[in-house]
């Protein structure tokens, strides 16, 4: 709930600005005071009485009201803002964001502004990945606003791709989640958290493995981090980038995740187990490459050790354990059962599908807990669903 805070919206020409009258609606439901500014270019996709009404104040466009002549002081509008939102930002205006012009209300209030300030990017695919831009973006970063990046799909020119404006539900839980009291209690704790695939080598040069990337443990990483946890990532082969403010230790199988994670498990205050463990493995190892002889050939696989279950059935008091999995059907069920067998506290449910599970970039799950808690994401990146279960093992787990 965003009860009471001040939300200043600005909106820049653009035609994702058609959505903004929504996205005010969503702020000024959750109780939030909203003064809106747009650019003059804005007005050609949006008009200012709609955004006027939704928002239950004037919209201001220019330095002063034509009719009244008064003053619209961007000072005061800086200093009385929680946040600063600009969406959709064009490439107009965030150049001129970089540069400290300042040739409109919008930009002189952006300058005046001490509050946090998000901008949601959006224009067409080329423009998004013009050096010009991407530096921009990168630049505002680094002074300390929150860049919530353009999503891919349709574009108004036709193309497909990103640079989609990030969708009205995106902007208003990214201000709830940075006005949202903040989950605490992993901060100083140890968390052990596994992610990516397990290789289960054949001969020197094979392997049985699959398709998982890694990205939705890498992402529950950089938000434990985020939080002031002591992480520690037994990472299966991944060529994601991982924070460097974790203990890292890379493995290629289960039986090498098995021993990573029990090593460190007894100083752990927790697990959280996403990695895709190969449930078999080759029998025997073949040290020199297979040849290639019959037409037909048989691997025998041997079942690996269950790592979660292992290390879940023997955990002490203090300790948690979430475990994560794939299923398609029966999934209530198949929670249920998994949450008893391996004494876990809590299991996520990935989807898959086009937008979701390996290799995207985005996911949806349903997360159980042990007393018979249930909670289902929309689809959404997954910095953003790590973001979500974290709250939900924060508030199921220690409160
Ligand atoms: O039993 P299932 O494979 O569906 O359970 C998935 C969970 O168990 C995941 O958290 C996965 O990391 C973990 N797991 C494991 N060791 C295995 C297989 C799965 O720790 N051999």
């Amino acid at each position: 709930m965003l009860t009471g805070k001040k939300i200043l919206v600005g909106v820049t020409g653009g035609i994702a600005a058609y959505k903004l009258p929504h996205f005010v609606r969503l702020l000024k439901k959750s109780g939030a005071q909203v003064q809106v500014i747009c650019t003059q270019s804005a007005l050609q996709f949006v008009t200012a009485e709609t955004l006027s009404v939704v928002s239950e104040n004037p919209t201001l466009v220019h330095f002063f009201d034509e009719k009244t002549g008064m003053w619209n002081h961007h000072v005061e509008l800086g200093l009385w803002a929680d946040a600063f939102i600009i969406a959709p930002c064009g490439s107009n205006t965030l150049a001129k964001m970089v540069h400290g012009e300042c040739d409109n209300l919008l930009l002189t209030t952006y300058l005046s502004a001490r509050c946090p300030v998000f901008i949601a990017p959006a224009m067409d695919l080329d423009m998004y990945q013009q050096p010009a831009v991407t530096e921009n973006l990168a630049t505002l970063a680094k002074r300390g606003v929150t860049i919530i990046d353009a999503e891919e799909g349709q574009l108004a020119s036709g193309l497909i791709g990103k640079g989609r404006m990030a969708e009205p539900e995106t902007l208003f839980s990214t201000l709830e989640n940075f006005f949202a009291p903040p989950n605490t209690h992993f901060k100083g704790k140890n968390i052990l958290v596994t992610a990516g695939p397990t290789f289960e080598a054949i001969d020197p040069v094979r392997f049985i493995g699959n398709q998982s990337s890694g990205k939705m443990g890498i992402s529950l990483v950089e938000q434990l981090i985020s939080l002031g946890a002591n992480v520690t990532l037994v990472l299966g082969p991944s060529h994601v980038d991982v924070p460097q403010n974790c203990k890292l230790m890379r493995v290629t199988s289960a039986q090498e995740m098995m021993d990573a994670c029990s090593s460190v498990f007894p100083n752990m205050d927790g697990l959280i187990m996403t990695a895709a463990v190969a449930d078999y493995k080759p029998k025997d190892y073949h040290s020199f490459k297979i040849k290639k002889n019959e037409d037909d050939m048989v691997i025998e696989l041997v079942k690996n050790p269950d790592i979660l279950k292992t290390l879940s059935l023997n955990k002490k008091e203090n300790q948690f354990c979430v475990g994560f999995a794939l299923e398609t059907n029966n999934i209530e069920e198949y929670a249920k059962k998994k949450l008893n067998e391996k004494n876990l506290d809590a299991i996520v449910l990935n989807t898959v599908s086009n937008q979701t599970g390996f290799q995207s970039n985005t996911n949806q799950v349903k997360i159980f807990g042990k007393n018979n808690q249930s909670l289902e994401t929309a689809i959404q990146s997954k910095e953003e669903i790590a973001v979500i279960i974290l709250e939900t093992l924060n508030s199921w787990i220690f409160e």
